[in-house]
């Protein structure tokens, strides 16, 4: 069962009426549960709870709310300058070309998750993946990309999750 059933844009309360939906046609006399605080309160703190116990993998870090520059600078810089291990070099856009047509959401998961010599998160667990994701697109900003900063854009954060989750369905990675 995917998050969401693989919806990103899917909201708690739709979320909650369809599962309402399907225990009453089961017998059950559960109500939607966007009618009662209280329901949707306990849901919250039982979302909270499962994440917690999934384990430390799934424990992210909260956004420190550091810009892509610094993050590029302090953490990425190291490898993307020079193209150490061919690492696609910043400000070059013969480099970005083909990440940059390939999209956002999917270069970002990507680099996330990590590829071939790219390590995930760039070798750096402590950033959240919002500050991972302004520095990817301060990168391909800097080869000519007009990709924005994703952290308040819950779609597109959703759509760099659901990326997640399938590359590391085919990494088997969990
Ligand atoms: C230890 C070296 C190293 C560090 C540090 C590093 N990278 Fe990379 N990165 C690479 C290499 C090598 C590749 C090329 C991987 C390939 O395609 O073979 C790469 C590729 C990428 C890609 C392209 C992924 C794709 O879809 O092919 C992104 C995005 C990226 N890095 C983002 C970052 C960000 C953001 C940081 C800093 C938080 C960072 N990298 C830090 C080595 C590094």
């Amino acid at each position: 069962m995917p998050a969401r059933g693989g919806e990103p844009d899917l909201r708690l309360e739709e979320f909650g009426r369809a599962v309402a939906y399907m225990a009453r046609a089961a017998g059950a006399d559960w109500r939607d549960p966007d009618r009662e605080p209280e329901m949707m309160a306990r849901i919250r703190s039982e979302e909270r709870d499962r994440i917690a116990s999934m384990g430390e993998k799934y424990r992210e870090p909260a956004d420190s709310g550091r810009s892509g520059e610094a993050v590029y600078q302090s953490v990425c810089s190291h490898c993307h300058e020079t193209g150490v291990a061919e690492a696609p070099r910043f400000g070059d856009r013969e480099d970005w070309a083909e990440l940059i047509e390939e999209g956002q959401h999917i270069v970002t998961a990507h680099g996330w998750v990590g590829v071939r010599a790219m390590p995930a998160r760039g070798g750096h667990d402590e950033l959240s993946i919002e500050e991972f994701a302004r520095a990817v697109a301060h990168m391909a900003k800097a080869a000519g990309a007009d990709w924005q900063d994703p952290s308040g854009n819950a779609t597109l954060l959703g759509r760099i999750r659901l990326e997640e989750a399938d590359r590391r369905q085919q990494l088997a990675l969990d």
